[in-house]
């Protein structure tokens, strides 16, 4: 199986990926890139490459599984570690696949806790404002995150450093989580019910899975605290995205900060400033005063991109080296999944 040169295809690729898969390579892999996302449409540009990098709003579907397959590919390689966009049923005894299962929760928990402040303290309005020379406060009154309460969903690796930094700010800090972890000291459980009804930010950290689908719907959002702030770094399948556009407009949310949108595939990662965006909700939630919208970004820092690079390679090379490590490793706090 070892090779000397493996060539790979990065699907959806940007500047700053390049950057940092060049940076980490050691020679070993002969990358080429392309902005293109992985689809039914462009499986087949993955002909003459050993294998293939995919992000998360690559699609690998049925079509393109079969696709790869054809072309016989062994394995794709995600540099993400949600899997969501794989259909795991069907891939499964076809295609193996590999994820980054932790390159840096820090980068979205600290990115959760600065849309969370920019939200509450009207920094995004501030901002504005001083630009123009603007220096009146009406408006900008926010609240004290001490002895506020937030719910963490899902208490996972993100979870836990969201919950870190909640303490940091001292606050109290309620979790729900099916797959829950031992003996935990600096939070509490409770049930999904009671984390809506007590908490006054609620911040999404599990997987979307068919189980999470909607989690925050409309009757789950009617449930919550009025004036509750919703945040979202995880995928944006896990909620409805018209239920809570209502919910804010009826006033019983206070506040959206979300860093995923259920329909990004087409949109995120792109400039689409001269295009009128045809996804209306997406459009109204932009133009509330009250909801902040980030184009999945939560992992983008420097120490996130080394690390993502570094281990899609070190998952490439030792595949084919016959060695394979990370292979759909697909648990929750040691339950596994599969
Ligand atoms: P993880 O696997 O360490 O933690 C996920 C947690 O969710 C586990 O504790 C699991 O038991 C829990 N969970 C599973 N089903 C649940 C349910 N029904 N209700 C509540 N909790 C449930 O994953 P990690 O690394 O903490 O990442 C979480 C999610 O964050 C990923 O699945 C991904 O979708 C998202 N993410 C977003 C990024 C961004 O750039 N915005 C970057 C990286 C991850």
């Amino acid at each position: 199986m070892k090779r000397n040169v493996i060539k790979a295809l990065v699907y959806d690729s940007k500047g700053f990926v390049e950057e940092s898969f060049e940076l980490a390579n050691k020679g070993r892999i002969k990358f080429s890139y392309t902005s293109d996302k992985l689809n039914e449409f462009t499986a087949r540009r993955a002909e003459n490459y050993d294998t293939v990098v995919a992000f998360v709003n690559d699609t690998i579907d049925k079509h393109v599984i079969d696709t790869l397959v054809k072309q016989g590919k062994k394995a794709i390689f995600l540099r993400s570690s949600g899997f969501n966009n794989v259909d795991l049923n069907y891939v499964d005894g076809k295609l193996k696949i590999f994820r980054v299962p932790a390159y840096s929760p820090e980068a979205v928990a600290e990115h959760a806790f600065a849309l969370i402040q920019t939200s509450n303290r009207r920094i995004h309005k501030a901002y504005i404002r001083t630009r123009d020379f603007n220096f009146s406060l009406d408006g900008l009154i926010g609240n004290n995150l001490n002895n506020k309460t937030i719910g963490i969903v899902g208490t996972g690796k993100i979870g836990r450093v969201m919950i870190d930094i909640a303490n940091g700010f001292k606050m109290n800090v309620i979790a729900y989580d099916p797959y829950p972890v031992p003996n935990p000291t600096n939070f509490s459980y409770v049930s999904f019910p009671e984390l809506l009804s007590r908490s006054d930010i609620i911040s999404l950290h599990c997987p979307l899975t068919n189980e999470t689908k909607y989690i925050l719907n409309k009757d789950t959002l009617m449930k919550t605290k009025k004036g509750v702030m919703i945040v979202n770094t995880s995928r944006g399948g896990l909620i409805d995205s018209r239920a809570l556009l209502d919910a804010i407009k009826s006033r019983h949310v206070s506040s959206a900060c979300l860093d995923v949108y259920e329909e990004e595939t087409n949109i995120f990662f792109e400039d689409k400033s001269n295009h009128i965006l045809d996804d209306e909700v997406l459009r109204d939630l932009i133009s509330m005063p009250n909801v902040i919208v980030t184009s999945h970004q939560g992992f983008l820092t420097h120490e996130a991109l080394e690390n993502i690079a570094s281990t899609v390679i070190s998952n490439i090379t030792s595949f084919f080296d016959g060695t394979p490590r990370n292979e759909n490793e697909i648990s929750f706090n040691g339950v596994n999944k599969k």
